[in-house]
């Protein structure tokens, strides 16, 4: 059985093969309209949604199966102080599958690892975002022919948005890929995905403010929301909040051949007159999505029929794992709060001693001492 926590969990084959069934699912609806007859998704939101988990309800009942769940965690046991562990394992009786949005960074990895049905991360704080990865994949796929030699344009707010970690990590697997990475400085994309996925894969990328000077070169303009729920500093979120604001005038000098997308909701960062451009295509990354998902969930189904055992999320790259000897400094870490969970990290560079929570992937230093 497996889950799906984090873009990289699926090879680059494996979105092929997704991509590959949704497209068929485009072409021939009804050979899947009995497909998950009798199976049930459990949405889990304890965040807002309107996309992504109508998104998930609408893939289930098109596959012909139905769907329990909520959509806040006031409507939810959390609000009583139960945990993500026994909710799981709570949720394991009653749906044959998962998908969960939740506030704190690692919650779905907890799921994961006390559900015994798949479990899908459908956004995890200002972590990751993979099911929203595979709406923007395959519109990248469908509308450029190819997932290489492209030069891809990141707007708005990198820090905080997970869709724009999540894809930047599964663009990597790519080649030819630049990246122009467009931001005021104080919502920088944060230094661990430089190091560890762009300098890592040996991406190319360059950081500037200026959305108009990059245009012209930009075959992709991902533009994304500032998450205005994610600042410590509201003061700071109010004098951030319109920096980006795209109006046809400045998709003058872009590329005829370009695409826009944009994970939505849009606030104000699209001006409505774009919609009509034919470059727009965040409307059409929707739809894609939730093709997308029902590949998803009979990739998931399948696989949790052929082999109902949990494959450890944990280690399966050998690196050594500490447990309970340093904690995770991320305050939006599910390990601040979620009752006796082991505070669990992953060795990544033994030589520095540079070690990464498994939950969030937050990186910490382990002492000498913490290595024996
Ligand atoms: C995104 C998210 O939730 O991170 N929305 C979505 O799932 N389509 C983007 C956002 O909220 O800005």
């Amino acid at each position: 059985m497996r889950s799906l926590i984090d873009i990289v969990d699926f090879s680059v084959e494996e979105l092929y093969g997704l991509m590959d069934t949704a497209s068929d699912i485009i072409a021939h609806p009804e050979r899947y309209a009995d497909a998950c007859r009798g199976k049930k998704i459990a949405t889990l939101f304890f965040e807002p949604s309107t996309r992504t988990r109508l998104s998930f309800e609408a893939a289930m009942l098109e596959l012909g199966g139905s769907v329990i769940g909520f959509s806040e965690a006031n409507s939810s046991s959390a609000a009583k102080g139960e945990s993500v562990a026994d909710t799981a394992k709570v949720i394991s009786c009653y749906a044959d599958i998962i998908a969960m949005r939740h506030p704190r960074d690692g919650a779905p990895f907890v799921a994961a690892q006390n559900a015994s049905i798949p479990v899908i991360n459908a956004g995890d704080g200002g972590h990751c975002h993979p099911t929203q990865t595979l709406a923007d994949l395959f519109t990248i796929y469908r509308e450029k022919g190819r997932l290489n030699d492209l030069t891809v344009g990141f707007c708005g707010d990198l820090k905080y948005g997970r869709t724009v970690h999540s894809l930047i990590a599964a663009l990597a697997r790519y080649t030819g890929i630049r990246l122009v990475l467009i931001s005021p400085k104080e919502l920088k994309l944060p230094e661990n995905i430089k190091t560890e996925v762009i300098a890592k894969h040996g991406m190319e990328y360059v950081e500037t403010s200026d959305l108009e000077g990059a245009m012209p070169a930009l075959d992709i303009l991902y533009m994304t929301r500032i998450q205005g729920e994610r600042f410590a500093d509201k003061d700071e979120f109010l004098r951030l909040r319109d920096t980006y604001i795209l109006t046809p005038e400045k998709l003058v000098t872009a590329k005829q051949e370009l695409a826009i997308l944009h994970p939505l909701p849009r606030v104000n960062e699209i001006s409505v007159k774009v919609d009509d451009d034919p470059r727009a295509c965040y409307f059409k990354q929707v739809s894609n999505g939730k093709y997308m998902r029902m590949a998803l969930i009979l990739k998931l189904l399948d696989e949790a029929k052929r082999n109902p055992t949990r494959v450890p999320l944990i280690c399966e790259d050998g690196a050594k794992i500490i447990r309970n000897r340093m904690r995770c400094s991320n305050s939006r870490c599910i390990s601040m709060v979620e009752q006796e969970l082991d505070q669990v990290f992953k060795l990544t560079e033994p030589e520095k001693r540079i070690c990464r929570c498994i939950y969030c992937e937050t990186k910490e230093t382990a002492t000498e001492e913490d290595l024996k």
